[in-house]
């Protein structure tokens, strides 16, 4: 009996129904808002359930079905986004806290097309197998790398230590990300040495070759 009672409180896709407090019956019906905020460059503007998670809201509302739930409780990472430039876990977050915010999803990630510093750096070293984990791993390693464009190898398993992978023993997303960092700070140094008047990207490349074993 209890069981079937449990059975009757998940939803189809797996999920938990609403159920009001005790578990008894459906919620009452919960406040709505509108909300309006930038995803991946494109301005939208929604009517929602103010109880409404960020991931729900990207996943359902916006079918930008590359962000990912696993623990949907803040504790595996795939699905992170960024919020105006910093990563976070939408399973946490409301997408009402997010209103007048920009949101950047993997879909947001490649340029016409053409695959990131970072999204080519797990492609050439192998970062991915199932890709569960990737799409959060991505957009969390863009905001680690700008926390610390040249981190060691003992930094990027710290620094990265909140998103899970089930498959590739971390080893390949450690050499990923390593060369996510050589590939930006090659990129910052060609940037730089431009405006010097010069177009050489080979220090800031040894530079990251010192420092990440
Ligand atoms: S699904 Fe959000 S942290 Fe696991
Ligand atoms: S690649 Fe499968 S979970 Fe990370």
């Amino acid at each position: 009996m209890a069981i079937r009672q449990r059975l009757r409180r998940i939803r189809p896709d797996g999920r938990p129904k609403d159920t009001g407090p005790g578990g008894r019956g459906p919620s009452p019906p919960s406040e709505r808002r509108v909300i309006r905020l930038e995803v991946n460059g494109e301005h939208f503007e929604r009517e929602i359930d103010v109880r409404r998670s960020l991931g729900d809201f990207l996943r359902e509302d916006l079918n930008l079905t590359a962000t990912h739930f696993g623990c949907e409780h803040g504790v595996c990472g795939a699905c992170t986004v960024q919020v105006n430039g910093e990563a976070i876990r939408s399973c946490l977050m409301l997408a009402v806290q997010a209103d007048g915010a920009a949101v950047r999803t993997l879909e947001g990630v490649a340029e016409d097309g053409v695959l990131s510093p970072v999204q080519q750096a797990f492609w050439d070293h192998k970062g991915q197998q199932c890709g569960f984990c990737t799409p959060g791993m991505i957009l969390a390693t863009e905001d680690f790398l700008k926390r610390n464009p040249r981190p060691t190898r003992e930094e990027i398993r710290e620094g990265m230590s909140g998103n899970i992978c089930r498959c590739t023993g971390y080893q390949f997303i450690v050499d990923s990300i390593a060369a996510a960092a050589e590939n930006l700070n090659g990129r910052a140094t060609v940037a730089e040495d431009a405006g010097r008047g010069s177009t050489s990207g080979e220090v800031g490349a040894q530079q990251v070759d010192d420092e990440v074993p």
